[in-house]
């Protein structure tokens, strides 16, 4: 982490000083992947409407950011919308695109100086052609950055990324004559959206739902996993720092036996 990231961490509130002192930074989660859950549930305690909740969750990304970015994550992956999600109300689904560019807007010159790569995980198509627009222009001009790599899952499907994955090999094994006998794990990780990058070691969801929401099936194999109650608008710099203070009390075994041999 360079001096000007710790100096900027060291000055946050006395709360998240303390978290930040307790992270081994040696042992960061190279990459976190967050299920953004709960905003309609916050607007309904609240009694606004859903679209309210969606709206304030833009802050919690603002932070999450923020902060990852300072830590030195190599990548972060957000679930924005899901292609599930098109079965929403017509309004709602308005109200999420206009919230992304407005996102982009407002964060995309801060985004840039904090040298953060923009990649946009699923499909295009179906996305409102002028936030497509914005999203590839966002997306040109942070392509050279070489600092956090923020993924934004986007109209995402896991099992459409591994269909997708499995065609492209197809096409490869067509293309050297069929003389490719076999598909292997690298050759599927190879063509996924997230080539590339390291697997999520953590994965994190808010608004205490315990599933995956075909959300990087592939990719979560060993991740750890860390739900809280929170809904995704309440979601602080500290929840994110607790997340990860947690991981890296965890003991990974992938599959063998823990470190004292139990
Ligand atoms: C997450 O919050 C945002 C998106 C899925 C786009 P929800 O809108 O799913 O909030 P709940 O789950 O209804 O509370
Ligand atoms: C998952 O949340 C998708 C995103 C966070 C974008 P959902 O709210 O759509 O998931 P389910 O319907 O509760 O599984
Ligand atoms: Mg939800």
């Amino acid at each position: 982490m360079s001096s000007l990231q710790l100096s900027a961490l060291r000055g946050t509130e006395e709360a998240e000083s303390d978290l930040v002192a307790q992270i081994d930074l040696a042992r960061l989660p190279r990459h976190i992947a967050i299920i953004m859950d709960g905003n309609g549930r916050w607007a309904r305690r609240r009694r606004l409407p859903r679209i309210a909740g969606h709206r304030a969750g833009a802050q919690a990304v603002r932070e999450t950011v923020e902060i990852c970015s300072q830590l030195g994550v190599t990548a972060l992956t957000l679930y924005a919308f899901s292609t599930e999600n098109w079965k929403r109300p017509q309004n709602e689904i308005d109200t999420l695109m206009g919230l992304l560019r407005e996102y982009l807007r407002k964060e995309l010159a801060e985004i840039h100086r904090n040298n953060i790569r923009l990649q946009i995980l699923g499909h295009y198509e179906q996305i409102p052609p002028e936030v497509c627009q914005d999203l590839e222009d966002a997306l040109q001009q942070t392509a050279q950055n070489t600092g956090m790599v923020l993924n934004v899952a986007l109209n995402y499907s896991a099992r459409t990324e591994l269909v997708d994955a499995f065609n492209a090999i197809l096409d490869r094994m067509r293309d050297n004559g069929n003389r490719t006998r076999e598909i292997t794990e690298q050759m599927i990780a190879e063509h996924l959206y997230t080539r590339g990058l390291p697997d999520p070691d953590l994965l994190i969801r808010t608004s205490g739902e315990m599933r995956v929401s075909n959300f990087l099936l592939w990719q979560i194999a060993y991740a750890e996993i860390w739900v809280t109650e929170t809904c995704w608008p309440d979601f602080t710099r500290r929840h994110l720092l607790q997340a990860i203070l947690d991981f890296q009390k965890r003991e990974r075994r992938y599959g063998g036996l823990g470190h004292n041999g139990a």
